[in-house]
């Protein structure tokens, strides 16, 4: 397979940037978008040119770094897939495909493809840990959860922090990360001693990170590579509320 490919090439945060064109020729059907990525960084590196700088670690689709735009949407156009997920043969052969990196304020880009996600870092920061004495580890059955909130609490805690809901949403929002990361805890009684704390200042690190407002558009759950749910969203706005009505 080949591909016209129109990459953003920036060469640090404070250089503008612009898409440079490149040709992926010999491009296997079973190749991943990244490795299509690598074999196009290994022709630019034999030529002598700077290779194309993009974010990814684990390559199965559980860190969340190798999120970037493709073809206008964050992770590409497949459902619920990583980037580093998305194979070569669900593109079109000769197609002309349009790589970007997330855009949002609060992710300024590094290089390239590359962008500083260190915003959400600091939101998880503010959100602590569990910190009250939970005691040694108990039998498995001695505190009972219900089911629908086990499965609600597992679904949440998927969230790979990878920033796809906040690259989709036109207000740049966070709410769906920072939603899900409080429903995992929230959700099962070691987590909710300390839930009214824990989500008044991940709300507050998040809005001084520099996210947008939810205006319920549901894009980020449409984009979301974990299919994590907007009702999540309102479980944190309660949780939000509930807290500073305690100050
Ligand atoms: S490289 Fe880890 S999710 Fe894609």
């Amino acid at each position: 397979m080949q591909f016209k490919l129109k990459i953003w090439r920036q060469k640090n945060t404070k250089t503008k940037g612009n898409f440079a064109v490149y040709i992926a020729k010999g491009v296997s059907s079973d190749m991943s978008f990244l490795e299509m990525l690598d074999l196009v960084n290994e022709d630019l590196i034999l030529k002598g040119e700077d290779p194309i700088s993009f974010d990814h670690d684990c390559r199965e689709g559980i860190c969340g770094t190798c999120c970037m735009v493709i073809n206008g949407l964050a992770h590409g156009s497949q459902r619920g897939t990583t980037v580093c997920q998305l194979h070569m043969r669900s593109f079109n052969d000769g197609e002309t495909i349009t790589i970007e990196p997330l855009r949002a304020r609060a992710f300024p880009i590094v290089k390239d493809l590359m962008i500083d996600r260190s915003a959400f870092d600091k939101i998880i920061e503010a959100g602590g840990y569990v910190s009250v004495d939970t005691g040694s580890s108990p039998d498995a059955n001695a505190i009972l959860v219900p089911k629908d909130d086990a499965d609600k609490a597992m679904d949440a805690a998927a969230c790979i922090g990878c920033g796809a809901c906040v690259a989709c949403c036109k207000n740049a929002s966070a709410m769906l990360f920072v939603s899900a990361k409080l429903a995992h805890l929230s959700l099962l009684p070691q987590g909710q001693a300390e839930w009214r704390g824990r989500a008044r200042d991940m709300v507050r690190a998040m809005d001084k990170a520099g996210f947008g407002n939810c205006t319920n558009e549901k894009e980020c759950e449409l984009r979301c590579p974990k299919e994590i749910k907007s009702g999540n969203i309102s479980r944190m706005n309660r949780q939000f509320l509930m807290a500073l009505l305690r100050e």
